[in-house]
């Protein structure tokens, strides 16, 4: 099979930034409201940006990638959280300015991204370190169904059992075969809860998933 995992360096982000949009497909409410105008050239740019910053400033933060080595094209993306020594500070998620196009759309973003951290911080609160969480899995959609997101989680699974990490997921429908492939067991069903100014807005549904460590500690 030409495909092979590697780690994309901080040139390759405008080239997949536009695939993990069209990945997603603007079925994703969270990805529509936290990472706003995908389906633009603005939009795609302004998350460039953000996802290279919160790479810089987070060493926790890991990428990996899936190159076709038929035609060189980056076919799918994941990333990860890997927490070792320290647990992640809990913060409400903010962007550049113009991030959003007004502050209601950011007071959303924010009630948003609130209810999806959630169940992630009480997770990360009650358990111990070593933890992972994977935040983005994406593969394009003319090369889905071809084991490229088989080949991303077994590099996070072969990490986490490596480390003795337990990985935890806030999973779409389309991502939940291929975890529970690989070992997360379904913890919850549930829709992002949003103050009652908001509650007109689509709903976001979520499998909560959990892989449980599989060395170290219980
Ligand atoms: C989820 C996703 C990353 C899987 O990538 P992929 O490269 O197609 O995955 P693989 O080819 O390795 O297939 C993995 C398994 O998932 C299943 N699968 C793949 N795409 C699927 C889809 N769209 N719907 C349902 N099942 C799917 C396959 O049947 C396969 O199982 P099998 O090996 O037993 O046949 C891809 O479908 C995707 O990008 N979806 C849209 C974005 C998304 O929702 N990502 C998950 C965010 S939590």
């Amino acid at each position: 099979m030409p495909l092979e995992l590697g780690y994309p360096t901080d040139d390759e982000f405008a080239s997949f930034v536009p695939m993990t949009f069209e990945a997603m497909g603007g079925r994703s409410e969270f990805v529509n409201t936290v990472w706003p105008e995908g389906f633009t050239k603005e939009g795609q740019e302004m998350s460039r940006q953000r996802f290279l910053f919160l790479k810089k400033i987070d060493p926790t933060c890991k990428w990996v990638k899936v190159t076709d080595n038929e035609t060189n094209e980056i076919i799918g993306v994941a990333q990860w959280n890997v927490y070792e020594g320290q647990k992640p500070p809990e913060m409400i998620v903010d962007g550049p300015p113009g991030t959003w196009k007004d502050e209601t759309e950011k007071e959303y973003a924010q009630e948003l991204f609130k209810a999806y951290m959630e169940k992630r911080w009480k997770f990360i609160r009650e358990n111990k370190l070593p933890l992972m969480c994977l935040n983005i899995m994406t593969v394009a959609p003319q090369h889905q169904y071809r084991g490229a997101g088989t080949l991303m989680m077994q590099w996070g699974v072969q990490l986490a059992d490596s480390i003795g990490a337990a990985c935890i997921i806030e999973a779409t429908t389309e991502g939940r075969w291929l975890y529970e492939k690989s070992g997360f067991k379904l913890q919850e069903h549930w829709t992002l809860d949003v103050p009652e100014r908001f509650k007109d807005r689509p709903k976001q549904r979520l499998f909560f998933m959990v892989r449980p460590r599989t060395s170290g500690q219980p």
